[in-house]
């Protein structure tokens, strides 16, 4: 039985410990935010913060995930209020298909936690793990740099 934290939730869940975090996200609690795109450690889009760090769901076996903090994109809001993050991407029209936007949200996430204003290429090495086929990056970079500025 997996005993985890995910978005301030404690879950129990029978599953073999090395099902891929992803797996047990999606498949097992129906957090279907995270995405898999490779499933291989190459694209992020199944990108979660884990302690404080990135991390791809796709790699980290559920059982190392035990005793620590699990954030998924659902867990971003507060209260169904979206987060600041969340509310530049919209605003700066940082998204199309969406597939690699949670990955997205969640490297920058992670970025912010620990340098709440990063500079331009702060947020570039941030979020040199995620690809993205739609947007071209700009506005994204631009979304994570002016929600460092807003707050
Ligand atoms: S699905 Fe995990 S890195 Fe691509
Ligand atoms: S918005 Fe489509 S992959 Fe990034």
């Amino acid at each position: 039985m997996l005993e985890l934290d995910i978005n301030d939730r404690h879950h129990r869940v029978d599953a073999p410990p090395l099902t891929p975090l992803v797996s047990i996200l999606r498949d097992y609690l129906g957090l279907k935010g995270t995405k898999i795109g490779c499933g291989n450690g190459e694209c992020g889009a199944c990108t979660v913060v884990v302690d404080g760090d990135a991390v791809c769901a796709c790699l980290l076996p559920a059982h190392r995930a035990q005793g620590k903090a699990v954030t998924t994109v659902e867990g971003l809001d507060a209260g169904g209020e979206l987060s600041a993050l969340q509310q530049a991407f919209i605003d700066h029209g940082a998204l199309q298909c969406g597939f690699c936007t949670p990955g997205m949200l969640m490297a920058a996430h992670a970025l912010r936690l620990r340098n709440p204003h990063p500079d331009e290429r702060e947020v570039v090495a941030g979020l040199a793990g995620n690809i993205c086929r739609c947007t071209g990056y700009r506005q994204i970079i631009e979304a994570v740099l002016a929600c460092g500025k807003e707050t």
